[in-house]
């Protein structure tokens, strides 16, 4: 897979585009997060249109689950792979995923045995699969939804909110007035929770 890797001495952040984006759109978010964060930051394999993806999807929000499943298996050897060629823990991580990226994270989250255990996910939802019952007690995830989101509705947000916490995660909710855009309120509450952990 195609990634960025830059070294910092502050947190460490793995970041996840949103749909059509690429390994360098969230990397100014991170440096607002942490200036100081050793970024690592994939491309989605995924072609839509010319769009990068971290999974197929058959339209909007008619996600391809065989695709997801193989998917993830594949960001996570790659994750894994990167982190051990950089000596980096996997407990050191948090994600930081934006929208389809986020979406990716939260799945692998709740789906596979990982010990990735904090993430910020901007704007994502539940993809509807509630196979495995991973223990998630002590893992933290940070997740943003906006009222206005034309991608996202309320009740597949709550959905993940709710899955990940009967999985045994600490959820925080930031709730926006606008749409599936970030927006600075939300980017300065993410940076405080990260702050804290
Ligand atoms: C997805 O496909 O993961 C969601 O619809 C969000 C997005 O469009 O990226």
């Amino acid at each position: 897979m195609e990634y960025l890797f830059e070294k910092g001495t502050g947190k460490h952040l793995l970041l996840l585009h949103g749909t059509g984006g690429d390994e360098t759109s969230l990397v100014d978010i991170a440096r607002f997060l942490d200036d100081k964060s050793t970024v690592l930051s994939f491309r989605g394999m995924i072609q839509e249109q010319g769009m990068n993806r971290f999974f197929k999807r058959n339209g909007l929000n008619q996600f391809d689950y065989e695709s997801l499943e193989e998917e993830s298996d594949k960001l996570l050897a790659e994750i894994t792979r990167v982190s051990e060629e950089q000596g980096i823990a996997l407990e050191d991580w948090v994600i930081v995923g934006y929208s389809n990226g986020a979406n990716i994270a939260a799945h692998f989250i709740l789906e596979r045995e990982t010990k990735l255990n904090k993430g910020i996910f901007f704007h994502p939802m539940s993809l509807g699969v509630v196979n495995k019952k991973v223990d998630l007690s002590e893992k933290q995830f940070w997740l943003s939804f906006g009222a206005g989101d034309p991608i996202v509705e309320k009740s597949v947000f709550d959905e993940l909110e709710n899955n990940l916490k009967t999985q045994g995660a600490e959820v925080t909710v930031e709730l926006t007035q606008t749409g599936h855009q970030l927006t600075m309120p939300e980017l300065t509450a993410a940076k405080k929770w990260l702050d804290e952990i």
